[in-house]
């Protein structure tokens, strides 16, 4: 019997996305004699029974292509503006689900739509995921499609960054996405030679970071490249949000959680603006002129590299050989060299940050970058 998927891709766009979307097509279409179509604008379209036919010609010409042709949306199916007001649609998803006679919904996204997905699946839909960001934080995955574009432009920023800074004998701080993970900052910061690199998972002290810039001056260097994940942390701004997310876990009643939960946010929000607060106090504590830059979203424009493209399509083959299976409610993960299925509710609520004892934490030590700390 021939089988019906739908694909949607959700959260921030990345790299990659077409290639996937490719290889799950043309696999299912070509290979399996499936019919797929294509949701848009993620969960979003899905409510709003937006589609389009996935087959020869929507998806030929899209493999160098960045971004997704289907479009994103970072809407959840539980709680989805409309009209003003933030409703639960997941049944309005369901209905489509059915109205489509899918077997399947393919979602290709991050922690966000690992969450979606799983909501989805507790409502009794067949779903498969495709781990997808920049961020490379998906858990239970080697690497997620996106990863290696962002690295490689994030690492071509800071190459660039070293003659000016060496030329006006600057501080350059360089600002890396990541969300609230540091692998892509610290993997450009180690590729491109950073002198300091600061990631979430090593709360820094500026006055050390200061210290190691001075160091450099005294040694006849007086440029420092500055390598800063968006959500590097202070040591103390990293110590006020852990006691105040304690303190969420131990909330007793509904309120107190929502309380704690709500100043939380407003710490976190607090802490947009921390680069441009980091090159100041590095300024005024070296005497080094210092510059910001923040690469923001050009980390994920563009064509995909030839390793995101690669795993992308690995990934994407792949889901469709697992639903030619019959092999449902998994992420399609990359292991190695090949694949793994995993099931998703071992993925969701976990975030895949850099452990202390990575490699790429050591070798960072041992080739004398200031990690803050
Ligand atoms: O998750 C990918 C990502 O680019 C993060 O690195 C960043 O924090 C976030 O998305 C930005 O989101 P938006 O594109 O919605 O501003």
């Amino acid at each position: 019997m021939t089988k019906y998927i739908g694909i949607l891709t959700a959260g921030g766009d990345s790299p990659g996305l077409n290639a996937a979307l490719r290889g799950v097509g043309k696999a299912a279409t070509s290979y399996f004699g499936m019919q797929v179509i294509g949701f848009k604008d993620g969960f979003r379209g899905m409510m709003e029974n937006r589609i389009i036919r996935l087959d020869g010609s929507a998806l030929s010409g899209i493999l160098t292509i960045g971004g997704t042709v289907l479009g994103t949306s970072r809407d959840k199916p539980h709680r989805m503006p409309v009209g003003g007001k933030l409703l639960d649609m997941t049944d309005v998803i369901v209905d489509n689900y059915e109205r489509h006679h899918l077997d399947v919904l393919v979602c290709m996204g991050g922690g966000g739509t690992h969450k979606n997905a799983y909501r989805l699946m507790q409502k009794g839909l067949n779903v498969i995921t495709l781990p997808k960001t920049i961020d490379n934080d998906v858990a239970k995955t080697d690497v997620t499609f996106g990863f290696d574009t962002a690295l490689g432009i994030a690492t071509g920023a800071i190459d660039r960054l070293h003659s000016t800074a060496h030329s006006h004998h600057r501080i350059i701080v360089v600002e890396i996405m990541g969300h609230n993970a540091g692998w892509l900052a610290l993997g450009a910061g180690l590729s491109g030679g950073a002198d300091v690199i600061l990631i979430p998972e090593i709360p820094y002290d500026i006055e050390n970071v200061a210290e190691a810039i001075r160091l450099r001056s005294r040694a006849g260097k007086n440029f420092s490249i500055v390598a800063i994940a968006e959500g590097a942390l202070s040591q103390a701004d990293a110590k006020t949000i852990r006691a105040m997310e304690e303190k969420v876990d131990k909330a007793k009643d509904k309120a107190a959680k929502k309380k704690a939960k709500a100043k939380v946010k407003e710490l976190k929000s607090l802490h947009k603006g921390n680069t441009l607060r980091v090159a100041n106090q590095l300024e005024e504590l070296t005497g080094l002129e210092s510059r910001v830059t923040i690469l923001g979203h050009l980390q994920r424009g563009g064509a995909p590299s030839a390793a995101d493209r690669l795993l992308a399509t690995r990934l994407g083959t792949a889901c469709a050989d697992f639903i030619n299976e019959g092999v449902y409610g998994v992420m399609v993960a990359a292991r190695g060299e090949g694949v793994e299925p995993v099931p998703i509710e071992d993925v969701v609520g976990k975030r895949k940050v850099v452990p202390l004892d990575h490699p790429w934490v050591k070798s960072a030590r041992l080739i004398g970058a200031n990690l803050g700390d």
